[in-house]
Order: C-alpha cells, then structure tokens, then sequence
C-alpha cells in the first residue's frame, strides 16, 4: 500500500497508515486545507464533503497551517513580524516532494528512519508579499500508525524577519462531538497524573515556560471520544520531541471544530530570521488510534523503541542499579561508599551509582556544582578505590553529575562569574542554592564537555546519571543582541542538546540516565540521547502506580526507572511491604533506592528472586507490548500487563490500594494474548486459554490488608 499518494486531479493528498488516514488538499486559492484525519477511508474524493463544515464563513475553513491577519480568528500556526512591524501573515501553496524514508535535520532529536522504515512529505508554503517560505514536514510510519511533523521556515526576502510563533504541527479536525481532551500534570514526586476534561468552545492549553519540559505538564496533549477506554475507542495523541517550553493546546471554535496544536511556547520564544536564514521547530509525533488509550501509548512506544535515538539501539540492555541518594544523601565518602558496596556482597546488582556529593566541595545542596573533580577529603584516593571494590563485588561503577549547574560557592563559579544565567544589575534568582550555566555560550558548552570527558576517561564509569534540579530564570544572555533575546530559552535547550550529543557520542560505552529533580524532563527529547529516565523522586510503591501509570500514556516501559526504595517513605510516612515495592517496581527499568545493609535479613533475602524475575521479563519490558488494565485515577486497583512480542509469556502486576470491607473477587481481563493457546500461570501450573484470560479473566485473589500486590507470569505451552 503506498503510504503517501498525491491525487493531481483534486489536488489532495493522502498519508495512509496501518490504522489511519489523513488528509490534506491544496485549494483553488492556493490555502493548504485540512480534508480528514481518522479511521482508514481509502482515498475518496473529499473536495466537497466539508464544503460547509463552518456555516458559510470560507475564512474559518479548515486550514493546515493557519496564519493571523487575514481572516482565520483561531489560535494561529505562525506569526511572522515584518520589518515595518505588522504580523498580517498568508500561506499559499508553492511546492510539494515526495521523500523516501525521514530527512535528518540538525542540532535537534528525531525520529530516525530509512528508506524501508517510512516516507516524507514535504509542502512547501509561501507568503509571497513578506517574504518568507515555510515547508511542512509530515513522515508516515505505517505500522505504528504515527505522523511525524516538523514545520522549517525561511526568509526568502531581503529584510530580517522575526518569528514570534511557529507550531511543530496543527490539525483542524471536524465533526468529533462529544470528545474529551487528555493531558499529563503534576508536580516535583506527583509526575504526569492523568487529567481528562470536555472539549468545549475556547482554547484549553498546558504550557511549559520554565525552559524546561517540567514536572507540570506533559508536552502532551490527547483528543479522547467521551466514554473511550483503555482498549476501545477513538483518540488523537500529539506529543513533542521536545525538552524545552511546550504549549499543546486544543481550541473548538463557534461551530465545534477543533484545532489542536503542538510547538514551542511562544510567551517565551522569538526568532529573527536574517535574509537567507532558517529556522526549524521541533518535531511532533501525531497518532490516531481506535483501540483507545492502549492503541495510542502502544504507538508511540513501539516508535520510541525503533527510531529514537539512542532507544533504538536493537541490543540495548538495561542494568540493575543501586543509587545511593536516599540512604547516604551527600554523606558519600571513601568508607560510607565502600561499606555501601561490600552490603551489596551476592547481590546481583549490575551498577552501584553514587549519586550527589562526590565532588568539589560539596556536603549539601549549597556548593560545588561546577567543579566536576572528586573532593579529596572525601575521596583522599580518588575513585579509584570504591570503583575497584565495586567490581571486587561484582558490579560495576556508575556516577551522578549536574552538567548543567554552576555553584555560586565553587570554583567554576570564582573562575568564570559570568557564566551563569544572569541579568545584568539583578542578582541571579537561585532555586536549592544554584544557578544555571549559559549553554547558549559555545565555550561554556566546551567547557563542560571538556570538565566530563575527562572525568569519563579518567575513571571506569559505565554510567552516569545526568540530574537537572532547577528551572531557568533570568532568561537573556550579553552574548545575544537586544533583537534576538527571545532566542534564549530554545538556544538553551540547542546548547543542552549538543552537550547531551558529544558527550553520549563521544562515550557509547556508558550508560546514561536522564534525571531532572525526578521526572521534570521526561520527554522525547530527552530519550533520544539516554534511553532511560529517573521517572520521579518519589519511590513510594503506592504513589508509583499512578506516576507510572500515567508516563505510561506515551513513554513505554524501559524508560521508565523505578527502584525499591526504603520505609517508611520519606514523603508519604507510608510502610508498604518489600515485595509490594518490588512488584511495582519490575516492569520498569529496575533497581534499589536503599542501602542493602539497612534491610533486615528477610527483606535483603528477596533481593536476587527480584532480580531473577526482573531479568525473567526483561524482554518484554524492551521489546514487548504494554497494556495498561485498571486504572489507578479510576480505581481502588491497579493493574498492567507486558506481553511478549511472540505472545508466548505475558507479566501481569495487579495492585490494591486499601482493604475492601466484604470485596468481590476481581477478574482481571487480560489483553494481547493469543486465543486458542494455553497458558500456564507459573506459580500454580494451572493452565487457561488466552481467551479465557481475555474474557472471563484472570481471578485475583482477595487482598484483606492495605498496600497490596500479586504478579503473574504466564507462559505458553
Ligand atoms: C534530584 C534527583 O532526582 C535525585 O534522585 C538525586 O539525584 C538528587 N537530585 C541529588 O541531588
């Protein structure tokens, strides 16, 4: 089936996946319209079939790329400042290639695919009276059903341009009643819990403009059908590849059309373009799915594990990790690290990673990020003794930094005072006693690529675990004209990418671990150089279910790391049971938030059967398919399943919140398993069909305490 068609006769083109159509058709005036985006429909002529879908105002019709100023009143796609300072903007058509596979472009993370994986669209738009280009990417990934899209703009005249919005992507989509939208919020140890509302007239949005993706919105936006569910039902996701400032918003205008769109935050973003200059957006990854929430996530993690980065990397193995952040804190030194180690004595833990406090000065929150050398107070011998006894026990040695901090108490910080963001005359706003190094500056990229790579090559890491505790503020830099300030946040973020991008090219052997004070960087953008992110600082197994569930909408499992922590949880005050902390913790990128020495010998004992299970079903975590089952934002319970790629073992992680007075037994429909086969459920040897598992369930056992979990493996004969 080709995957793009262009139709000469109406002028339309076609964009096919497994799953979905989408539409698109140049009108006689040149306006680039958006005809269908859906269930798959073949390739219809549409010309007329949303003729009046707005009443009879032709200057609302549905547009692919809407402009400001002449007559289109809804939230616009690009605003273009002339040099005589009007925005009155018009798109028409110029061009159009059809492209084999996916077109790489620079400084940004992407989608990677070959010719045989997908194929690109390019349209090309111009405003011919200022002056300017714009080329619409969209990409087609026909098994996952994802649109990939990207918008580059070029000014073709002879004066600067400045762009004050650009969107990654923008579809107007017509005749959805009754449809909810979805997005993901939160907070610092509350990431990413599920929030859904009606689409009613007016724009609903969620924005990022703390320079980073943040811990309180998602760049993630979902049309949801009102009464879809996990399995059925209709839904649109749009999703940024994307770490910086994000809005998402979704807008139904006066006759119930809605437009959702995708990019840059534009309450922080402006570009001067100079004659001849380009600018490209991040990238947009777009998906419709009938199969409800389940479909979409599935999507967006089988393109997360085939074309992202480094997530793509086919033999990519995630280790098991003991971080010592929340028994030692900064208390790490030679003995308490050591001692650390040796606890870990039979364990089969792949990586103990020391985590903050190792280096410069630092014996709290207050100093030393900066100065990336090892504090020899602490370490009077260096590393080199904790790293040898970590492999006398059999593991490996990993690290945490903050590349992108400077102390105002450090070194860096009395070498180079200027290179922390700054606005001149003010003091640099601190958040936990620390300031952010202007990576919009070549040499201050430079340099701590040269600060990591010799810590990297001085010392055997096999991973680091890259940390991000603050949001940008005092927004500007000296080095940027007054006209392109509005530069900064995205530069930032370019420089943050180059950083991640040397550094990660520079060192394939070590594994990174992408971390942001918890989950305040999960995104796209951020798993493309480090195929795993620290989901959030709290490791309450009872929190969890939600913080997992909710990543789970759009980042998939091995992603996501989750340890077992200690109680009674720092956060919470909550005592859950070991194996609870465990069971919810398997089926993610796994490992221990504690201090093996600090367990009691029952508790320590279970360690190795966690592990053995983990590695049980460590390929499904990687390659297989994830199914989310009850949801804990509905639900006293919680459950999820991973099921392999071959359908012949499936994990099932079923959780209760608190005791049920006189409950009812639940059946847990099982999802993904084939019909007709049998499977032995391995810790009874009682053997169902996958149909029975499907549709009459999997008995749970009644649980009579708080805080319980029970896991099932399931192979087939
Ligand atoms: C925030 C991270 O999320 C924690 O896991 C830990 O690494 C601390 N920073 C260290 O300062």
């Amino acid at each position: 089936m080709p995957v793009i068609t262009y139709i000469e006769s109406t002028k339309t083109f076609f964009l096919e996946t497994a799953a979905s159509t989408y539409v698109l058709r140049i009108r006689e005036d040149g306006i680039l319209e958006h005809v269908y985006y859906g269930a798959p429909i073949g390739r219809d002529d549409l010309t007329h079939y949303y003729a009046h879908v707005n009443g009879n105002s032709c200057l609302i019709a549905p547009q692919e790329y809407g402009t400001i100023g002449r007559g289109d009143n809804r939230s616009p796609s690009i605003v273009v400042r002339t040099a005589d300072g009007r925005t009155v903007n018009e798109l028409r058509y110029k061009e159009h290639r059809l492209l084999a596979g996916k077109p790489r472009f620079e400084g940004m993370p992407q989608l990677l695919a070959g010719e045989k994986d997908a194929a690109t669209l390019e349209v090309v738009l111009e405003d011919a009276v200022d002056g300017y280009e714009v080329s619409l990417f969209y990409t087609v990934f026909e098994k996952e059903n994802v649109i990939a899209r990207r918008t580059e703009v070029r000014n073709v005249s002879q004066r600067p341009l400045t762009v004050l919005r650009v969107a990654s992507a923008a579809v107007d989509l017509y005749g959805l009643e009754d449809y909810e939208v979805m997005s993901l919020d939160g907070a610092w140890i509350r990431e990413r819990h599920i929030h859904t509302r009606p689409v009613l007239p007016g724009i609903f949005m969620v924005e990022s403009r703390s320079g980073i993706s943040g811990h309180e919105h998602s760049p993630f936006t979902a049309l949801v059908e009102h009464g879809a569910t996990e399995h059925r039902g209709q839904v649109y996701g749009c999703v940024l590849v994307y770490s910086g400032d994000h809005r998402m918003s979704v807008e139904m205008d006066a006759f119930h059309s809605i437009r959702m769109t995708a990019g840059i935050c534009p309450d922080t973003f402006s570009w001067q373009l100079l004659p001849g200059d380009s600018f490209t957006t991040p990238e947009a990854l777009l998906i419709y799915s009938d199969r409800g929430l389940n479909g979409m996530s599935q999507g967006y993690h089988a393109v997360c594990r085939h074309y992202l980065g480094k997530c793509s990397q086919p033999d990519l193995v995630h280790p098991v990790v003991i971080n010592t952040w929340e028994s030692v804190s900064f208390g790490v030194n030679e003995q308490n690290v050591s001692q650390f180690i040796r606890n870990c004595e039979g364990l089969d833990i792949d990586i103990m990673v020391m985590d903050d406090g190792w280096f410069g000065r630092r014996n709290d929150d207050r100093t030393s990020l900066g100065d990336w050398f090892v504090n020899e107070e602490k370490f009077p011998r260096g590393l080199q003794p904790v790293i040898d006894l970590c492999h006398e026990y059999g593991m490996q040695f990993g690290i945490w930094v903050e590349p992108e901090m400077i102390s105002r108490v450090s070194r860096l910080y009395e070498q180079h005072p200027d290179w922390c963001i700054h606005t001149p005359g003010r003091i640099p706003a601190e958040q936990r006693t620390q300031m952010v190094l202007d990576l919009t500056r070549p040499e201050v990229v430079d340099y701590v690529y040269d600060v990591i790579s010799t810590l990297l090559s001085t010392y055997d890491i096999a991973y680091v675990k890259w940390d991000m505790n603050r949001l940008i503020t005092d927004n500007g830099t000296q080095w940027l004209g007054a006209d392109r300030q509005g530069e900064f946040n995205h530069r930032y973020i370019l420089g943050v990418y180059e950083l991640m991008e040397r550094i990660t090219s520079a060192f394939p052997q070590v594994f990174f671990e992408g971390c942001a004070a918890g989950g305040a960087r999960f995104d796209f953008g951020i798993l493309y150089y480090m195929p795993q992110i620290w989901t959030s600082d709290n490791n309450d197994a009872i929190d969890r279910l939600k913080i997992q569930y909710g990543t789970s909408m759009v980042y998939p499992p091995f992603a996501m790391a989750a340890h077992v922590g200690a109680v009674p949880y720092w956060a919470t005050g909550r005592t859950t049971p070991f194996e609870v902390r465990g069971d919810v913790a398997l089926g993610c990128s796994f490992g221990y938030e504690l201090n093996a020495g600090h367990l009691s010998a029952e508790d320590r004992a279970k360690i190795n059967d966690q592990i053995a299970r983990h590695h049980r079903i460590e390929d499904m975590i990687d390659n297989g398919v994830f199914y989310r089952l009850l949801s804990p934002f509905e639900d006293d319970y919680c459950a999820w399943q991973l099921v392999s790629q071959d359908q012949s073992r499936s994990f099932v992680m079923v959780a209760q919140r608190t005791a049920q007075p006189n409950p009812r037994t639940r059946y847990v429909r099982l999802q993904g398993l084939e019909p007709q086969r049998r499977y032995t459920l391995s810790a009874t040897g009682q053997t169902f069909t996958g149909a029975t598992l499907m549709h009459a369930g999997l008995p749970v056992p009644i649980y009579q305490r708080d805080y319980e979990t029970r896991t099932f493996e399931l192979i087939a004969e």
